[in-house]
């Protein structure tokens, strides 16, 4: 069974193949209604707007339709049912299960226990998958990924956008730039296992000090949910933000990239400015999801 978990299972030719077919259905050259007759269980067990979303709109574009929970107050979860006991439950009601969880590891345990595809979509500071697609997938849509400049700004310990994806930039021997709050870099575990794939890092003070050269410039919000405490989070918040001042001087192809939600870190200002391609990035998350369900579906 085909479970998409993390972006570290797929080789370069996956993700370039999965990217072809999300282009394939954007632009209307594969009609997909793969999924009628089919359903997808959405467990979000944390908030989330885009990728629940996204992915019912995913699965309703390719003819099939959606259960969903939203919260672990409307599951038996909150009764003290385990994650292994709702998945084996649910794979008994549907075709495949998209979950989204607090903690790091629980698409992993549930991938173990359910008998239909999982979904990884967002495990704790861990890996989002779909989001790294669709990502890609912007950055693809402005240049080719090969040997680029990124900068990822934020909080790069907690941000699992910014893990998954500097883990599929390795595939294409990028030159990365992480520019993070103090306490809030690249995990050691996620620098090391990087600089093992060939990726070349620079851990800049400043994001001035870099902007210049940058291809993409990738910014997260701080994960506040993840802080240990309030004091940790009011230390370094408002501690980077990118305004129109901070972008000029750049490269006429730079394009500014950010999962969203975003809290105070992009200057709406930026919003009219070419470089800003992070409501298209929203937006690309229909195609790459359809391409992902038809994947594990097919
Ligand atoms: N980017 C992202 O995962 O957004 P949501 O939390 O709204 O799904």
């Amino acid at each position: 069974m085909y479970h998409i978990i993390s972006i570290l299972d797929f080789s370069r030719e996956q993700i370039d193949a999965l990217l072809e077919k999300a282009r394939k259905i954007d632009k209307h050259i594969e009609i997909e209604r793969s999924l009628e007759g089919k359903q997808v269980a959405l467990l979000f067990f944390e908030p989330s707007t885009r990728t629940r979303m996204s992915f019912a709109s995913a699965v309703s574009r390719l003819g099939g339709t959606t259960i969903c929970v939203d919260s672990v107050e409307g599951s038996s979860i909150i009764k003290g049912e385990t994650l292994a006991d709702t998945v084996r439950v649910v794979s008994g009601y549907v075709d495949a299960i998209v979950l989204r969880h607090p903690k790091e590891g629980a698409a992993r345990l549930a991938s173990e226990f359910a008998t239909v595809p999982v979904i990884n979509a967002g495990d704790g500071a861990g890996q989002h998958p779909s989001q790294t697609l669709l990502d890609l997938y912007t950055i693809r849509q402005s240049m080719p990924l090969e040997g680029i400049n990124v900068g990822l700004i934020g909080d790069l310990r907690y941000g699992r956008t910014a893990h998954s994806l500097a883990q599929a930039l390795s595939h294409y021997h990028v030159n990365l730039f992480t520019i993070a709050p103090n306490g809030l870099e690249l995990p050691e575990t996620i620098q090391l296992e990087l600089r093992d794939m060939g990726t070349d890092i620079c851990e800049c003070a400043e994001v001035q000090d870099v902007i210049r050269d940058l291809d993409v410039l990738y910014v997260t919000r701080l994960q506040r949910e993840r802080f240990p405490d309030s004091a940790t989070y009011v230390n370094v918040q408002q501690s980077y933000k990118v305004t129109p001042q901070l972008l000029s001087g750049v490269k006429d192809h730079l394009i500014v990239l950010h999962p969203l939600p975003r809290a105070g870190e992009i200057d709406p200002a930026v919003d009219s400015l070419p470089y800003a391609r992070y409501f298209e990035q929203a937006r690309n998350g229909i195609p790459v999801r359809m391409a992902m369900l038809r994947e594990v579906m097919q």
